[in-house]
């Protein structure tokens, strides 16, 4: 099976059976991507709609934000926890305001350099807003790729990390079908949430598991291998 095959699996499915009507999907503005992006980061989507509405509806734009005193925003992260995401919300808003004129960059790494931006986050933002051919390798997605791919090195090490880094890249869609970077993020995403769980994952739904390894080998639950936190 080809690479542009297994983009292709995620993309149709997440069409049919992805999540698409979460508040942040329905919008490009990478405020509002970015926002949801870091409060679920920690955060479980069910709690992070409430917090979501009443944040946006306080700061509306990164402007405000930024021009927000610190304590009115940790305020309106009560109650999420890991209040390091919310200064560094603060701090990101106003370096984009100072460094980028008020006006979010459209580059993985520009994004990366943001406070409380790491790679995984910046390609998210980058292929949701502006279709941009990135790889993301959050917990959910890791667990989705090594599965796949069979991936038995340990991801405690650097080499090996950097080594499912670039297969993840590997994988993306074809640049012809970059129109199709939200749908295959958001489908990884999906995927690792719903059907690829910790524990006994539903392979039966999955419309990876025909040229899935770990499926076909049966110990979905081997993966990822890691033998530190
Ligand atoms: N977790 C991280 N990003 C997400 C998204 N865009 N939709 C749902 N859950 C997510």
């Amino acid at each position: 099976v080809g690479i542009p095959e297994i983009a292709m699996r995620v993309v149709r499915w997440q069409k049919e059976h992805g999540r698409n009507h979460l508040p942040w999907q329905n919008t490009r503005d990478p405020y509002r991507v970015w926002l949801s992006e870091i409060m679920l980061q920690q955060t479980q989507v069910a709690t992070v709609l409430d917090y979501y509405a009443r944040f946006l509806e306080r700061f509306p734009d990164v402007q405000s934000l930024a021009a927000a005193q610190q304590d009115d925003v940790l305020a309106l992260w009560s109650g999420l926890g890991y209040y390091s995401r919310a200064r560094n919300l603060h701090r990101c808003a106003q370096r984009v305001v100072s460094d980028f004129g008020g006006a979010f960059p459209r580059t993985v790494e520009e994004l990366a350099s943001l406070p409380g931006i790491g790679k995984s986050t910046a390609a998210a933002i980058a292929s949701f807003c502006f279709g941009v051919r990135a790889a993301i390798l959050d917990a959910n997605v890791r667990r989705v790729l090594t599965r796949v791919l069979g991936f038995e090195d340990d991801l405690a090490t650097a080499a090996n990390e950097r080594r499912l880094w670039a297969l993840a890249e590997a994988l993306l869609p074809e640049t012809d079908l970059a129109s199709n970077m939200p749908r295959y993020t958001q489908g990884l995403m999906d995927l690792g949430a719903g059907l690829c769980t910790p524990r006994s994952p539903t392979c039966l739904l999955c419309p990876l598991a025909e040229v899935c390894k770990a499926h076909r080998e049966g110990n979905p639950e081997d993966y990822p291998v890691r033998t530190r936190k």
